[in-house]
């Protein structure tokens, strides 16, 4: 389970180019749980990712992973825990190294140097049987640079690699944008798959609102560095495209308004 407790991210502080990235993000993921992050650009949705990666501390507030307080850990050591994808399929692979090899290299993640499987005949065959799973052809071709294949395929191997050490958490940060809308389809039906079966903590942010009323069990949507909106269980199970529309024009059309009058109008008409 994780816990994200009002966290807080500006990006430089004080200055002209001051951005209040996250104003108060508050949320837990249980274990199982498929969450999207939907939001306009600029949100925040892929700093709450990055907070919890660790690519960098939050200012404020702390995020805990099955209780424990990992808000000051380097990103290195949470590398163990959590799994993720970028939305470009070039990132996260060594395009020169063999499918065969950058699987290793997953496969040590997060051990110390010198320690994990080598490449051998047990190691080749139970990634033969893993890659097999994807059903893409890919087991013929495992000696084969990552590099030539089709950014669709790449993915594919790339969320095989983040989740090949049953990490607790699996970040997606718009992983099937860059895909035609085949190979965008058959990811997310792995993501989806793989999520349901090694029962992980997911947050993939989509712009897609049709994958995110089909995809995740819960919906979360951000404005302004805040979770305006949290559609869950009976409520997530009736949501419709045209409802996350008018969730978002709502949202931005609050801005048109100060504060006192947004509330004012909010009790007004809910
Ligand atoms: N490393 C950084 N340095 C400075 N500003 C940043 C950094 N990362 C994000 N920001 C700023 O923080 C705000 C939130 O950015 P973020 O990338 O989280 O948005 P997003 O919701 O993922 O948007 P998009 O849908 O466009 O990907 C933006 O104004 C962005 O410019
Ligand atoms: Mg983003």
């Amino acid at each position: 389970m994780l816990e994200i407790k009002n966290i807080h991210k500006t990006f430089f502080p004080g200055t002209v180019n001051e951005v209040k990235a996250l104003q108060g993000v508050d949320f837990t993921l249980e274990d199982g749980v498929f969450t999207a992050i939907i939001g306009t650009n600029g949100s925040g949705k892929s700093t709450v990712l990055n907070a919890v990666a660790g690519t960098f501390e939050p200012d404020a507030g702390t995020i805990l992973l099955d209780g424990r307080d990992i808000t000051h850990w380097p990103e290195f050591r949470r590398a163990a825990f959590i799994g993720r994808v970028f939305q470009n399929p070039f990132a996260g692979t060594a395009a020169e190294m063999s499918i065969a090899e950058n699987i290793v290299m997953a496969m040590r993640r997060g051990k110390r140097r010198g320690l994990g499987p080598a490449l051998g005949r047990r190691t080749l065959d139970e990634i033969a049987d893993r890659v097999r799973e994807l059903k893409m052809g890919l087991e013929d071709r495992l000696h084969n640079p990552i590099g030539t294949l089709s950014g669709g395929q790449r993915q594919a191997l790339t969320l095989l690699m983040a989740t090949w050490l049953r990490p607790k958490v699996l970040l997606l940060d718009e992983h099937t944008a860059a895909l035609d809308p085949k190979s965008a389809a058959k990811v997310a039906e792995l993501t989806s798959e793989i999520i349901a079966r090694e029962k992980l903590a997911a947050l993939m942010v989509t712009h897609s609102m049709q994958q995110a009323v089909t995809m995740p069990d819960r919906i979360l949507m951000m404005h302004r560095g805040r979770v305006v909106e949290d559609y869950r269980d009976e409520m997530k199970r009736r949501v419709r495209i045209p409802d996350l529309i008018e969730a978002f024009n709502r949202v931005t059309k609050r801005e048109l308004f100060t504060e006192p009058a947004a509330a004012m109008l909010e009790r007004q008409y809910l």
